[in-house]
């Protein structure tokens, strides 16, 4: 996820037990300008295990030089293409979800980027533009095609953005149509039942992405002291703000408020005093304010 998935977050989500992580969205423009910023979306923590390269972009060939030089950082267990992200900031460049109205470009960047680096490719995508078009079986030619190792579909049309019900029954006959390809299924994973709904599907792996900010242990079902959560999050994000601080105008204090100060109240959400704390979040100027923001919580 777009400026939340760094590595402290990733980190905390491995901990729990989720079995892969993917970094944040990542411009292959960038990438092979050898943006320094960009890059540093790229980082790792040495702890991390199971970590993907989430890239996006619109040219077959930068694409397939941003997953060379993804794979060439040693870090990541594979390169993840995104297909479905809806914001007007990626889809007016061509990219993210952008892709499904241009299946034949798609079909060419899986392939450029499969040829170009010897770890999986995956592709993340959405049924279709919207309900009255649907291209998942379409996408599913070009993936095959290609010679990507998974697809992962959100359960949901462009169109819809993030809200509104999944579509399990067509995620459903997209696993039937798939054959021997692995499909991934994403879209409104909140808990066991949700998981579980979503699992009848016969998809090979879950997605999580908004349940895991406001609490990382949803990988395994598990609802974790929000103090300690807090607190760990909060030493990760200075270690991981500390690395930036070569190339930053803000040191890794600065930084580490400004980032936190997002996280913060998804961990305290429904609990006496979040609205509070939701209210005061620019009130919060250091570190220490942070520390005293969340011990606040301690019962
Ligand atoms: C803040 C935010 C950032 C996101 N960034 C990305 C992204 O960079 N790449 C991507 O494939 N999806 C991104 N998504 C979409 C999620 O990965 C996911 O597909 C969507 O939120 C539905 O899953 P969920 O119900 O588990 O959140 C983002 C979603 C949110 C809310």
């Amino acid at each position: 996820m777009a400026e939340f998935t760094a590595p402290p977050m990733r980190v905390l989500c491995e901990d729990f037990g989720a079995a892969r992580t993917y970094t944040e969205m990542v411009n292959a423009e960038g990438l092979c300008r050898g943006s320094e910023k960009t890059l540093f979306l790229l980082e790792t923590f040495p702890e991390e295990r199971h970590v993907w390269a989430h890239l996006y972009g619109a040219d077959p060939a930068r694409l397939a030089e941003a997953a060379r030089r993804a794979e060439a950082l040693g870090r990541f267990e594979g390169i993840d293409l995104n297909a479905g992200c809806p914001v007007p900031r990626i889809t007016a460049q061509g990219a993210g979800a952008a892709l499904l109205k241009d299946l034949p470009r798609l079909g060419k960047i899986l392939e450029a980027m499969v040829k170009a680096v010897s770890l999986p490719v995956t592709l993340k995508t959405r049924l279709g533009p919207h309900p009255q078009a649907p291209t998942w079986r379409e996408t599913l030619r070009v993936a095959r095609e290609a010679g990507v190792a998974a697809v992962t579909f959100h359960a949901r049309y462009t169109s819809q953005g993030h809200a509104g019900g999944t579509h399990l029954d067509t995620l459903a006959e997209i696993v039937a149509e798939a054959g021997e390809l692995p499909i991934c299924g994403n879209g409104s994973v909140v808990d066991r039942p949700s998981a579980e709904a979503m699992a009848a599907t016969g998809v090979r792996a879950l997605l999580i992405a908004r349940a895991a900010l406001e609490n990382p242990g949803v990988f395994a079902f598990a609802k974790p002291d929000p103090c300690a959560l807090a607190e760990r999050h909060l030493a990760l994000e200075l270690r991981y703000r500390r690395l930036a601080e070569r190339f930053s105008r803000l040191t890794a204090e600065e930084a580490t408020v400004l980032t936190f100060r997002k996280h913060l109240f998804r961990y305290f959400k429904g609990l006496p005093g979040a609205n509070t704390l939701r209210g005061r979040l620019m009130d919060l100027h250091t570190v220490a304010d942070l520390h005293a923001a969340i011990t606040a919580f301690r019962g």
